[in-house]
């Protein structure tokens, strides 16, 4: 998509006839505020005498009927969207479900500091959908951020720019599941499921068979340290994908680097990613190491801590990060190598 904010840092295209921060953030609050007022009547409708479950049924049944619009230009022309719920918040963002396949990041207004979170909003876009296509350009898995521009109402010239993705629950009928790296709580993997990544507990326990699981990870390290995608800090998340294989294998899933938030909360934490192939190798191979040691880490104590007996995988674990570490770092010297 060629839109200047991708290429520029400019500020707005259109003249700022009125803060579109400030109308949006207006529009929103009111729509969230409708939606509290129904929750606190029903409750206090129901009295001592309640169902709890009965109360959040009704909650959740006024709260749909509560709509709020939208309109966002998508490339083309503008089109009215619904805000449907919070999928989840941030320091910065929240997350709102706008159809069954997407979500739409807006400035999260209700935090303290979001004055310093707007000031920043249009870097963050940018920052997010750059390297959202980056991704998807060398074959990495992320939420496939799009830019857009949301208007409060059908008739208001000026705009918000702002990204739609794919959501979590879309993702999941792609076979794809979500491990946010900064919260046990959210994401798709083990959430209300007994998803085990093997079924068999040797498999769990031979190298083999996790040497299957995390060979695509390897690979989109070395595209991590090779061109220098933001995957530490907040953008440190996983995807768990299943296969569809025509040989039978321990496991049906493999695990892939996932990309999204990629931070960027103020000018000065904006990550640059560019090629780097002439980092010096010792700096390359601290962030491999690093790399793999979190990555395979994660999924490691994710599978074994969801198991009822316990078992200690540390010395598996030590050794496939040792041999990962070696194998990507070799692979990256035959990179520099054809470079040069
Ligand atoms: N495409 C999506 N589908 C479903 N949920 C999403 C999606 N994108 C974001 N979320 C949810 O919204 C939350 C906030 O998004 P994000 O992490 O990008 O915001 P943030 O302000 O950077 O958060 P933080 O301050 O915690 O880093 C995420 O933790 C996630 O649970
Ligand atoms: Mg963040």
């Amino acid at each position: 998509m060629s839109c200047s904010i991708l290429s520029s840092n400019s500020r707005y295209d259109d003249p700022v006839i009125e803060n579109p921060h400030f109308s949006l953030k207006k529009t929103i609050i009111e729509f969230e505020t409708q939606k509290e007022t129904a929750e606190s009547t029903i409750w206090a409708e129901a009295g001592d005498e309640y169902n709890v479950r009965r109360v959040k049924e009704k909650i959740s049944a006024a709260q749909k009927e509560i709509k709020f619009s939208l309109w966002i230009e998508d490339g083309g022309e503008k089109q009215c969207i619904t805000l449907q719920k919070i999928l989840g918040d941030g320091g910065q963002k929240k997350a709102w479900e706008v159809s069954e396949k997407s979500a739409l990041l807006l400035p999260n207004y209700d935090t303290d500091s979001h004055e310093i979170a707007q000031e920043y909003w249009e870097s963050t876009v940018s920052q997010e959908v750059r390297v959202s296509q980056f991704l998807s350009k060398h074959d990495m898995l992320s939420c496939c951020h799009r830019l857009v521009k949301v208007f409060p109402n059908q008739n208001s010239s000026s705009f918000v720019y702002a990204y739609v993705s794919d959501s979590f629950e879309f993702l999941k009928s792609k076979n794809i599941y979500i491990i946010e790296g900064k919260s046990d709580k959210m994401g798709t993997w083990l959430k209300g499921n007994n998803q085990f990544l093997f079924q068999n507990p040797d498999d769990r326990l031979n190298e083999k068979c996790w040497d299957e699981v995390f060979e695509p990870l390897l690979g989109d390290i070395s595209k991590i340290v090779t061109y220098g995608i933001p995957a530490a800090g907040d953008a440190f998340n996983i995807a768990i994908q299943a296969q569809s294989k025509t040989m039978p294998t321990s496991s049906k899933y493999q695990v892939r680097y996932f990309g999204m938030d990629f931070g960027c909360k103020s000018e000065n934490s904006r990550l640059s990613f560019k090629e780097r192939v002439h980092l010096p190798p010792a700096e390359m191979q601290l962030e491999v190491s690093s790399l793999v040691s979190r990555y395979v880490g994660r999924v490691m104590e994710i599978e074994f801590h969801g198991q009822t007996e316990k078992v200690d995988y540390s010395g598996l674990k030590q050794s496939l990060i040792e041999k990962y570490t070696k194998s990507i770092a070799q692979n990256l010297s035959k990179i520099k190598k054809l470079e040069i």
